[in-house]
């Protein structure tokens, strides 16, 4: 139903890390890239590829690479840039969009600082990031800007997702498939989720 939960032992093994509360800054930074790289994996699967041909040292053969414009990534600042860093450790020739949204904490709703695309942006396929997904105000506003910047095939990657911010988020843009690497069931009176992770720009950087 457009949301793909990554339950590969990996990934739920580097979240719990990322749940211990003991966990150091330096820790959660480097096993976010981690596990957004693995994340990144599964949310390009179905790529699609064309033959081309190759020169072996041998022969010529005709053998696979990705077709289409090189991706998008588009990390929703702060937390969302660790995240970008490990999608680019494997796609390193993707473009990249920044957002500037924080979550405004008494109303909870999304304030835009920043925002700017490659200009073929509409062309590509949008890969938006940020670890938590809690109410989704951040990640609709994200995506809503994207699609007034031209933006037409987008995915969002979280690594929490909460499932009000999940519901939200496809009732908003149900042509957005979400991948999450787990599903806490609720947020408290913060809009924090629960069990989380805490604050994960704060975790990240401080
Ligand atoms: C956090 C988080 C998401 C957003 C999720 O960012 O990184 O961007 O809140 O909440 P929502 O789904 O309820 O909108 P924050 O505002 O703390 O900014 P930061 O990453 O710069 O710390």
């Amino acid at each position: 139903d457009g949301l793909t939960i990554v339950g590969h032992p990996l990934v739920q093994h580097k979240l719990s890390l990322l749940r211990d509360r003991r966990s150091s800054t330096q820790l959660f930074r480097a096993v976010v890239r981690e596990i957004a790289t693995l994340l990144c994996y599964e949310v390009t699967r179905d790529l699609r590829t064309e033959l081309i041909e190759i020169e072996t040292p041998i022969t010529t053969t005709l053998s696979p690479a990705i077709a289409g414009k090189k991706l998008v990534f588009a990390p929703i600042l702060r937390a969302g840039l660790a995240m970008a860093d490990g999608m680019l450790d494997l796609v390193p020739s993707a473009r990249v969009a920044h957002i500037g949204l924080y979550r405004e904490p008494v109303s909870l709703q999304a304030v835009e600082y920043y925002f700017k695309t490659p200009e073929d942006v509409a062309e590509r396929l949008v890969i938006v990031v940020d670890p938590m997904l809690a109410t989704g105000h951040t990640a609709i506003a994200a995506i809503d800007r994207l699609k007034e910047a031209g933006a037409s095939d987008m995915r969002f990657v979280c690594l929490l997702a909460a499932r009000p911010g999940a519901e939200a988020l496809r009732a908003a843009h149900p042509d957005v498939p979400i991948w999450a690497a787990a599903m806490d069931d609720r947020l408290n009176d913060h809009g924090y989720i629960v069990p989380g992770l805490g604050d994960a720009g704060d975790r990240t950087f401080g």
